[in-house]
């Protein structure tokens, strides 16, 4: 299934290898391969002042996966929204969920080209795991976004609800003066929030 629009294709083609991605330098903590030099160096830096960070990403990375499974199995939570959700790597929120729920939907949203081209690629073929380009700092357009709206449903039937996990490694545009708060006031109310 083809999900992405042109303006989501933009975005993917949008990859600087000059410029460091947080993206990539984080997928690198976790011994991933989709990076440059660029991103090699701000690695190479941030070992020298924090030698515990590839052990810090693998636990929070363990951490996203405790909690997807808890959210799936002891809440029967069948809808998820991964917000800066970063490259596709293992254990990814669709595959901790559908292991417990094969129907449970997942929408990823990044803003990083690298993740959005390869969140694009990877998830072309999956029924219930969406991929939107958005800035997190952007509530309501995000919400509004027709990958999102459509893949979510809000409401719910009885017995359903929403999950959202959310990073916290972003910093508001001057544009967009939201706070990971305003997610939590979005109505109607992710059931269940997991911040990393
Ligand atoms: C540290 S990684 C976390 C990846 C994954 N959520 C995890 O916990 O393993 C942070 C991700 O958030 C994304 N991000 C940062 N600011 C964002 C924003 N304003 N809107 C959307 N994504 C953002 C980055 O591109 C990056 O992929």
């Amino acid at each position: 299934m083809d999900q992405a629009d042109d303006r989501d294709r933009r975005r993917a083609s949008d990859v600087n290898p000059n410029r460091p991605s947080i993206a990539r330098v984080y997928d690198l903590f976790l011994g991933g391969k989709d990076n440059y030099e660029v991103d090699r160096y701000v690695y190479q830096q941030v070992l020298k002042v924090a030698p515990e960070a590839p052990e810090v990403t693998r636990a929070n990375r363990r951490w996203l996966g405790e909690a997807v499974e808890r959210m799936a199995r002891e809440a029967a939570i069948d809808q998820f929204l991964d917000l800066g959700s970063g490259l596709p790597t293992n254990e990814n929120t669709h595959e901790v969920a559908q292991r417990c729920n094969p129907k449970a939907t997942v929408v990823y949203l990044d803003n990083d080209p690298t993740a959005i081209s390869h969140g694009l690629a990877l998830l072309a073929d999956e029924r219930y795991v969406h991929f939107a380009a958005g800035d997190l700092g952007e509530p309501e357009a995000v919400l509004a976004d027709p990958v999102i709206a459509n893949a979510l449903d809000r409401r719910g039937p009885p017995g359903s609800s929403w999950g959202c996990r959310c990073t916290t490694s972003w910093r508001p545009s001057r544009r967009a003066r939201s706070s990971p708060r305003t997610w939590t006031r979005s109505r109607p109310a992710p059931t269940w929030r997991s911040p990393t």
